[in-house]
């Protein structure tokens, strides 16, 4: 289980997240909601180390992590998938999923078969340079590589964004697999309602910096969560 408390976070001297909470439990999927510039991968960077907050605390199954650098993060079963993918253009498909060893034990260092029953099209193209692949194949390979590291928090931002709705499902499909198994806790960031309303088992909508709703997937009031999405 993660539980965020009280994270202040600032850029400078703006602040971008304010007194923000939230619990992701395993097995479960948490969805962070709100429209643009609110905070949302400001606050999953923190999670993830990339972002020092000011003040708050962030404890992960049961250990406080709030001043734990990114690496040793991931070394605790915290795994990323960044906003926009960032795979490396140049590398192949399988150099892209071998940067996902970095904090692996030297036993584990294998890509597990069944990252390619997940996403099927990756063990077909693992020569293929990350940068040939359309954008929905690459949002697949930065989920596969984050999965590479057997993660038991898995951290997705926007996963969805600039795909094509034919892979949205794809991914939607392989996001509820993923939490089906029970072993992993997923921190899902969603600007579309329908993609979190068919996911979420929890969600959190944040603006301006702040949680504004929160509450299990039977709490969701659609009305008031468009409030807070559109402009
Ligand atoms: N590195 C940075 N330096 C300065 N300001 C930043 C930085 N990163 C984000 N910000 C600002 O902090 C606020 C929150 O940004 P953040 O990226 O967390 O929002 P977001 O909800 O993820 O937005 P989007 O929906 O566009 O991805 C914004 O006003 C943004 O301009
Ligand atoms: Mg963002």
């Amino acid at each position: 289980m993660l539980h965020v408390t009280k994270v202040d976070l600032f850029h400078g001297a703006s602040q971008a997240l304010r007194q923000v909470g939230l619990t992701a439990r395993v097995g479960q999927i948490t969805c962070v909601l709100g429209r643009n510039g609110v905070g949302k991968s400001s606050l999953m960077r923190a999670v993830v180390g990339l972002q020092a907050v000011a003040s708050g605390r962030l404890v992960w199954e049961n250990r406080d992590i709030t001043h734990l650098p990114a690496h040793a993060r991931a070394r605790s079963g915290i795994a990323y998938v960044p906003q926009g993918r960032e795979i490396f253009p140049l590398l192949t498909v399988e150099e892209n999923l071998q940067t996902g060893f970095a904090p692996l034990p030297r036993a584990l260092r294998h890509v597990p078969d069944e990252i390619f029953e997940l996403f099927p099209v990756l063990r077909d193209m693992l020569a293929r340079r990350g940068g040939d692949l359309s954008g929905g194949q690459q949002q697949q390979l930065a989920i596969a590589r984050a999965l590479v590291t057997r993660p038991r928090l898995l951290v997705l931002d926007e996963p969805t964004e600039g795909i094509q709705p034919n892979l949205i499902q794809e991914i939607e499909r392989v996001i509820r697999l993923l939490a089906a198994r029970g072993t992993m806790a997923i921190l899902l960031v969603e600007q579309y309602f329908e993609f979190a309303r068919a996911l979420a088992d929890a969600f959190v909508v944040l603006d301006r910096g702040e949680v504004v709703m929160a509450g299990t997937a039977g709490e969701l009031r659609e009305n008031e969560v468009r409030r807070h999405l559109t402009v």
